[in-house]
């Protein structure tokens, strides 16, 4: 038998809130831990002071949990205590380690319960790795760290610097002197550069371009590996680049590659760009694609390439909810 904790807040106190957030809860417990309803023998809830509208284990019941014994309680009122926060003990009949799940900005309380989970996912531009790493992240409760985000900042700061993307010592001289931040706000990845918020900015052709030779430098990805490496070591998280599975995290249980051909990828990219009102042709789209994956698994130093224990993944004819259901499924028969 094992005790899985959980919790999750809410914003505001109201049934229908509290009904959507155990339910999130309850389903998020059960998929990760892979157990049934016949597998939970109790489920036990405690929620704080300023939750009145709704019991928890009501909640429960009406989402589908009723084959078990339910039970709610009221916490104490404690002072600096996180607000309108929901948090659960489920008991469950299982012999595999416990995966305990906290969403919304609930705190862990027992760190040493908690297990850091990561998964790589690397590939080459426009497979689709962030637009699967955010769902899975979601589904799952933990974050989604998008690496390339960093070689893009770097990219950002050679282009408003003049400096000479090719020439090595140019580069160095801009690496050397900037900070690059990753910070969460409302779950959402963002990059400071010199504490400025450069997510939007890091998402231009030329930056993509450039943050692809910007990256083939050892030291500059020396320097970005190591707060890789920090982030991944205390948070579980899901993260995509191209080297994740060889190099950044190589112990990692969990390693996907996904891909596609050129044209289908070039295909995806343009349809996006041309969504937010770019002009850039299908051909030019392509051409950089093409450019990149040359410059990606072509350089010396951590070049793009599969792992020999990652999961290859060919999105070509899937679409995202079928890439997101697959990489779900292999990691619930991993766990
Ligand atoms: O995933 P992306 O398109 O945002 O990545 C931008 C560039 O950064 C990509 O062309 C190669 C580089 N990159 C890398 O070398 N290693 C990573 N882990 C992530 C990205």
């Amino acid at each position: 038998m094992r005790a899985i904790r959980g919790a999750t807040t809410i914003s505001t106190d109201s049934p229908e809130e509290v009904k959507v957030a155990v339910k999130d809860l309850l389903e998020q417990i059960a998929l990760v831990n892979r157990i049934e309803q016949e597998d939970i023998i109790c489920i036990m809830f405690s929620s704080t002071g300023d939750i009145k509208s709704f019991y928890p284990a009501k909640a429960a019941r009406e989402a589908g949990f009723s084959a078990c014994p339910l039970y709610s309680s009221t916490e104490p009122d404690i002072q600096g205590a996180l607000k309108l926060c929901i948090r659960v003990m489920v008991l469950a009949e299982i012999e595999r380690q416990a995966h305990h799940v906290y969403l919304n900005g609930a705190k862990v309380l027992r760190k040493d319960l908690t297990e850091v989970v990561n998964i790589a996912v690397d590939g080459p531009a426009g497979s689709g790795k962030s637009t699967v790493c955010k769902l899975i992240a979601e589904k799952m409760g933990i974050l989604y760290l998008d690496t390339g985000a960093m070689y893009r900042a770097i990219a950002l700061q050679c282009i408003r610097q003049n400096a000479d993307y090719a020439e090595k010592d140019s580069v160095k001289h801009v690496v050397e002197k900037l900070k690059i931040k990753i910070e969460y706000r409302d779950g959402r990845q963002v990059t400071l550069l010199d504490g400025e918020d450069v997510s939007d900015q890091i998402r231009t052709p030329q930056v993509s371009l450039i943050a692809s030779y910007v990256s083939a430098y050892g030291f500059v990805r020396q320097k970005m590996v190591a707060l890789q490496r920090e982030i991944a070591k205390k948070t579980s998280c899901i993260l995509d680049g191209r080297d994740i599975g060889t190099n950044v995290l190589p112990d990692c249980r969990f390693k996907f590659y996904l891909t596609a051909s050129a044209e289908i990828r070039a295909k995806r990219r343009y349809d996006d760009e041309k969504y937010k009102g770019s002009e850039q042709s299908y051909e030019s789209v392509l051409s950089e694609i093409n450019e990149r994956d040359f410059q990606d698994k072509n350089r010396a130093i951590a070049p793009l390439k599969q792992a020999d224990d990652a999961i290859v993944i060919d999105t070509s004819d899937m679409n995202i909810d079928e890439v997101v259901a697959e990489i779900i499924k292999s990691i619930q028969e991993k766990v």
